[in-house]
């Protein structure tokens, strides 16, 4: 058996890998977010739509990272999953029924709703690349060109989405989601994953919201930006 199977199986394994995995896609949460606000640049979507072309132009390099990062959501889900089912089997008391802890538990809405926030999150991630990757569902795949060189033109593609009221609600609804399940998901990953001295958790809370809060709120400018903006600068 190898030894990720192994760590599938065993419940030390399971809080690492979930600790692990939570961190290397809050860090593609980091990155994708630094990417995406190019968008609020004043150029029409150039700086994006270039920066998106550089991407692309990676070639292999960036289908290895696409599948490392398929591999993670899946990981993540999958144990996040089971941990709960093993919870309930162990207990199964509904988890609405709980009061909060408080102390060092920090058992709260957020870490109660982390199965639904994550399966929401999900499923938002797949309808999101269906369309903003494959453009399925769009009524054209929209193109441009700078200096000669002709590339897809995602800026407008994102443009001609937020100005629909429809999505630009279910894309805030998610991204509030998304800072909930991080409040919780990034201080727990640094527990599982062994830090556990009560000097530092107190920090690590605290460095979890911050990481959710920033997040959140950058995700929710676009979609807001562009909509009340009336389109991109
Ligand atoms: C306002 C918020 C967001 C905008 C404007 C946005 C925009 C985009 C765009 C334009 C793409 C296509 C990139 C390309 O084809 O090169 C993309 C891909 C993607 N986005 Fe987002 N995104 C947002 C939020 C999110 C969030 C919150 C997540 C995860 C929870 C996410 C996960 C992904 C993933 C996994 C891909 C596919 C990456 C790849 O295969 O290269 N996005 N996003």
């Amino acid at each position: 058996m190898s030894s990720f199977a192994y760590a599938l199986q065993t419940t030390i394994g399971r809080k690492i890998l979930t600790g692990l995995t939570g961190i290397f896609l809050t860090l593609f949460l980091i990155a994708h977010l630094s990417g995406n606000l190019s968008l609020l640049i004043p150029d029409g979507g150039e700086a994006f739509n270039r920066y998106a072309e550089f991407l692309h132009d990676l070639g292999p390099l960036l289908w290895i990272a696409e599948i490392i990062l398929v591999i993670l959501f899946l990981t993540h889900a999958y144990i996040g999953i089971s941990i709960y089912l093993n919870k309930k089997k162990a207990r199964p008391v509904n988890y609405s029924y709980y009061k909060s802890q408080g102390g060092p538990s920090k058992q709260n809405f957020a870490s109660r709703s982390m199965l639904i926030s994550g399966s929401i999150i999900l499923l938002f991630v797949i309808l999101h690349v269906m369309h903003f990757k494959y453009h399925l569902f769009s009524p054209e795949t929209y193109m441009t060109s700078y200096d000669g060189q002709e590339m897809v033109d995602l800026a407008k593609h994102v443009e001609v989405a937020f100005l629909n009221p429809w999505i630009v609600a279910a894309y805030s609804f998610v991204m509030i989601l998304i800072g909930v399940h991080l409040k919780h998901g990034v201080w727990s990953a640094f527990i599982s994953l062994g830090a556990k001295n009560p000097k530092i958790t107190p920090v690590l809370y605290t460095v979890g919201g911050v990481v959710a809060i920033l997040l959140a709120a950058g995700f929710l400018l676009l979609p807001l930006y562009i909509y009340i903006n009336g389109g991109l600068s």
